[in-house]
């Protein structure tokens, strides 16, 4: 079955948790599995947009992050793991795409906006190369030809500039010949995202979370602190797995757990619940068996890896040329359907005439 191409990425945040498991990768393995070719990349550079100040831990954060993708299932055989900042083309098409975007329309992206408002920024001194955050998300998904990105929510708007800057290309440089881009298209991921475990957005800076390389007691102990409804006081108190918008209970995280982990037994967890005939403490023990269960092939693929560090610097440096391969064709394209000199000199012919003008 022969199937699209996706390219996805994740910025170097070091260990990942659940929600990144829910949220990303556990959609990145199915779709290797069913035939898709997969591109991911480590958006080292897109780090640096808002972390330039501090790199001190980037290369370990790369490393650890690329261990829980091989952890959680991608094949380095089937999938192409690479890190941005290995692959150059990306800073060469980034430039060429920045002539072909207003600041003004950067400026409108409501992922910038949020970042601003998130992380405190002024609006003033924001960076040259945050502002054009997207427009090097965009180079990194068309370098490759991406007919498909499979994202959450947020990265939308990231996805519709690369469709309209592809248009733009196109329709510039291409009047007498083959397209060179696609319009990729957004591939949101089906599950709603999971909440941390005080309830709130799960976030490592916020300390929420429960990470895919958590032991089994980690597990256990993080559970145990999970929000859970309110008024549940006593045992066999009656509990609300559901929120209630009437007193503004946000509903109990760990029903969301068990309905994404257990979902076999999740309808009859909550019929108890609700009935005042299952108490919150041995139901957190229960989650966390289930989770740390869920979790048991993932953290044994992380050992044999986290034993093995050559092999994942091998992993890296081996999709690294892959993806420079794929990169570099494209950049050919480009620079010929744009009018640019190519890398004229690897080939004969184009040398030869070079030596006969000068
Ligand atoms: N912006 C993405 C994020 O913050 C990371 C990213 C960079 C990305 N380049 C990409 C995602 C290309 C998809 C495609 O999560």
């Amino acid at each position: 079955m022969k199937q699209g191409r996706i390219l996805s990425g994740m910025r170097p945040t070091g260990r990942l948790h659940l929600g990144n498991y829910v949220g990303a990768l556990e959609n990145w393995v199915r779709l290797q599995n069913e035939g898709w070719q997969n591109f991911h990349m480590v958006a080292d550079w897109h780090m640096l947009t808002t972390g330039f100040e501090d790199t001190a831990n980037l290369q370990s954060d790369i490393h650890d992050m690329v261990l829980d993708w091989l952890a959680a299932g991608l094949d380095p055989e089937k999938s192409v793991i690479f890190v941005q900042s290995a692959v150059k083309e990306h800073a060469e098409l980034h430039l060429l795409f920045s002539m072909l975007v207003s600041k003004a329309r950067l400026e409108r992206i409501p992922t910038l906006k949020e970042q601003i408002r998130d992380l405190h920024l002024d609006e003033q001194t924001i960076s040259y190369g945050h502002l054009g955050y997207s427009v090097l998300q965009a180079a990194d998904i068309l370098i490759y030809k991406a007919t498909h990105v499979p994202v959450g929510e947020d990265q939308v708007p990231h996805v519709e500039l690369t469709r309209e800057i592809a248009r733009r290309f196109n329709f510039l440089y291409c009047r007498d010949r083959a397209p060179v881009f696609p319009e990729p298209e957004a591939q949101l991921t089906a599950f709603a995202r999971l909440r941390g475990l005080d309830g709130n957005r799960m976030s490592k800076s916020v300390g929420n979370t429960i990470l895919i390389s958590d032991p089994p007691e980690e597990i256990a102990a993080k559970v145990r602190t999970a929000y859970t409804d309110p008024k549940k006081i006593r045992a066999n108190d009656p509990g609300r797995p559901e929120r209630d918008p009437s007193d503004g209970h946000g509903g109990c995280v760990v029903w969301e757990y068990h309905r994404k982990f257990n979902p076999t037994e999740a309808e009859s967890i909550a019929r108890r619940c609700r009935a005042g005939e299952l108490a919150c403490v041995p139901d957190k023990r229960h989650l966390a068996q289930v989770l740390a269960d869920a979790l048991g092939p993932i953290r044994e693929r992380r050992a044999r890896y986290a034993a093995d560090p050559d092999r994942v610097r091998e992993v890296i440096a081996d999709g690294n040329s892959r993806a420079r391969a794929v990169a570099a064709r494209t950049m050919e394209e480009v620079r010929s359907a744009m009018g640019l000199s190519s890398d004229a000199p690897l080939h004969p012919a184009a040398s030869a005439a070079g030596r006969r003008s000068s």
